[in-house]
C-alpha cells in the first residue's frame, strides 16, 4: 500500500463514522426540541424578557417576583395586557374554544410567545417562577394559584391526581374565575391564549409524568328536564341533606357553616358560599359544569369528588351496567338542580 491509498482507506473508513454521527446528532438534537415543556426554552424565555437581569438571577434562574422597594424599580411590572372581568355568564365548558392546541412544529415559538405574555399579563400576580406570589398577590382576597402544582387546578375535566387537559387551562383563561381576581382573556386571540397554555406547561415538570397524565372524569350526559323539575328539586333537596353539603354551604347555599374555612395559606375560598353575589362559580354554572364539579371536587379545597357517594362506586360510573349508572345519572342531576335552585332564590332575595 501506497501513502495515496492509505489517505483514501482513512476518509472510506471515517465516512460510517460520520454518518452516524449526523444521524444521533439529527435524532437527539431536534428531537428534544419538540419535547414540552422544555426548561431550556422557558428560561431563555424568561431572560428575554423585560424583567431585570439580577433579579431572575438572585434566586437561582426563576425568583418569584417580589415588590423589590429596596432595589428602585419592583421586578415584575404592572401587567401591560388587561384582562377583562371574569364571564359570570360564559359556561366554563365553552363549546367555542377551539380545542387544538398549536402543531409541534411551532411550539418552540408558541412558548416563547407565551412566555412574554406571561410577563406582561400574568407574573404581576402568579410570579415569575409561577408560584402564585407576584408582587400584587397578597391584595387578592383568594390566593393566586400556585402554576407549578397542576394537579391542583379547579376548573378541570380531568379526574383528581392527573393534570388538567390543555384545552381546560385554555377555557379558564378565556372565562376568568368569577368571584376572584383571576381575570377572563377574551380579548386575546386564541393563538396567544394556546400561546400562554404551553408556557404555563413549562412551569411544571408533572405535565410529563405519565402517572399523572389527565384522565377524563365521567359527567352525565344531558341537563335536568323542565318536566321532571319538581321530583328533581325534591330528590335533590334529600340528597343535599343526606351528603351533607349543608355542613359547610349552610342548608340555603350562603356557606355560613363554612365560614372559618382557610386555604394552605390562610385565605378564604371564593365560593364556598355560593349564592351571594347570584352565584359565581369558579368552574362554571351551566348544569353540565355544577355536575362536573360535584362529581370531580375541587383539588386544593374541602371540596370533596362526590362520585362513589352518588353512583355507589369509587372507580368510574362508565364500567357500570346501564341501569345502575342511569340511577346515579338521576341522583347527579337532582343535585345540580336543587344547587341551582338555591342560588336562583337567593337572587330573588
Ligand atoms: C389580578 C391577579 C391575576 C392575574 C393578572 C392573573 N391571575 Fe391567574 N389567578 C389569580 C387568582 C387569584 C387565581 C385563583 C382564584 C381562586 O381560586 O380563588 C388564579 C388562578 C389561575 C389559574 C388556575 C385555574 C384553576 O383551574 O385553578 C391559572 C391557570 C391562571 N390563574 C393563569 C393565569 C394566566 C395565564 C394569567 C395571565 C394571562 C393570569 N392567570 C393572570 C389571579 C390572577
Ligand atoms: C367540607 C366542606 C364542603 C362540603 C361537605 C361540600 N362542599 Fe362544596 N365547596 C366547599 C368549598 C370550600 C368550596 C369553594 C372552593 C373554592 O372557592 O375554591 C365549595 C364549592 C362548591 C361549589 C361551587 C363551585 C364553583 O365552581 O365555584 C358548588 C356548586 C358546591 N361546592 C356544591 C356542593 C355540593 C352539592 C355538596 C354536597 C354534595 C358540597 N358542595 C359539599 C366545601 C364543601
Amino acid at each position: 500500500m501506497d501513502s495515496k491509498s492509505g489517505f483514501a482507506g482513512t476518509v472510506a473508513a471515517f465516512v460510517p463514522v460520520l454518518l452516524v454521527g449526523i444521524g444521533l446528532w439529527a435524532y437527539f438534537g431536534s428531537g428534544v426540541r419538540w419535547k414540552i415543556p422544555d426548561r431550556s426554552v422557558h428560561e431563555a424565555s424568561l431572560r428575554s424578557l423585560s424583567v431585570p437581569a439580577g433579579d431572575i438571577g438572585r434566586a437561582n434562574g426563576l425568583a418569584g417576583a417580589r415588590d423589590n422597594a429596596s432595589s428602585g424599580a419592583p421586578a415584575v411590572r404592572k401587567p401591560s395586557i388587561e384582562g377583562a372581568p371574569p364571564s359570570n355568564d360564559m359556561p366554563w365548558e365553552d363549546p367555542r374554544a377551539p380545542v387544538s392546541p398549536p402543531s409541534r412544529g411551532a411550539l418552540r415559538e408558541a412558548v416563547e410567545r407565551g412566555g412574554k405574555l406571561y410577563a406582561s399579563a400574568c407574573a404581576w400576580c402568579h410570579g415569575m417562577d409561577g408560584r402564585g406570589e407576584g408582587p400584587w398577590a397578597s391584595r387578592s382576597a383568594t390566593s393566586v394559584r400556585d402554576l407549578t402544582i397542576p394537579e391542583k387546578f379547579v376548573a378541570r375535566s380531568s379526574v383528581q391526581g392527573t393534570v388538567p387537559f390543555e384545552a381546560d387551562i385554555y377555557r379558564t383563561l378565556r372565562r376568568g374565575l368569577p368571584g376572584t381576581a383571576m381575570p377572563s382573556y377574551r380579548n386575546l386571540s386564541s393563538d396567544d391564549l394556546w400561546a400562554l397554555v404551553a408556557f404555563i406547561k413549562t412551569l411544571s415538570s408533572d405535565y410529563d409524568d405519565p402517572v399523572k397524565a389527565p384522565k377524563e372524569a365521567y359527567v352525565p350526559a344531558g341537563a335536568p328536564e323542565e318536566r321532571d323539575m319538581q321530583l328533581l328539586l325534591a330528590n335533590g333537596r334529600a340528597l343535599y341533606l343526606e351528603l351533607d353539603c349543608a355542613r359547610c354551604h349552610g342548608e340555603d347555599g350562603a356557606g355560613d357553616a363554612a365560614a372559618g374555612l382557610a386555604d394552605s395559606r390562610g385565605k378564604p375560598f371564593a365560593t364556598a358560599d355560593f349564592v351571594s353575589g347570584g352565584g359565581r362559580f369558579l368552574c362554571g354554572m351551566s348544569p353540565r359544569d355544577v355536575a362536573r364539579t360535584i362529581l370531580i371536587g375541587m383539588p386544593g379545597t374541602p371540596m370533596e369528588p362526590y362520585v362513589e357517594n352518588l353512583y355507589g362506586v369509587g372507580g368510574d360510573p362508565r364500567g357500570m351496567p346501564a341501569e345502575s349508572r342511569a340511577a346515579g345519572d338521576r341522583k347527579v342531576l337532582a343535585l345540580v338542580a336543587y344547587t341551582l335552585k338555591l342560588v336562583e332564590e337567593a337572587k330573588r332575595r
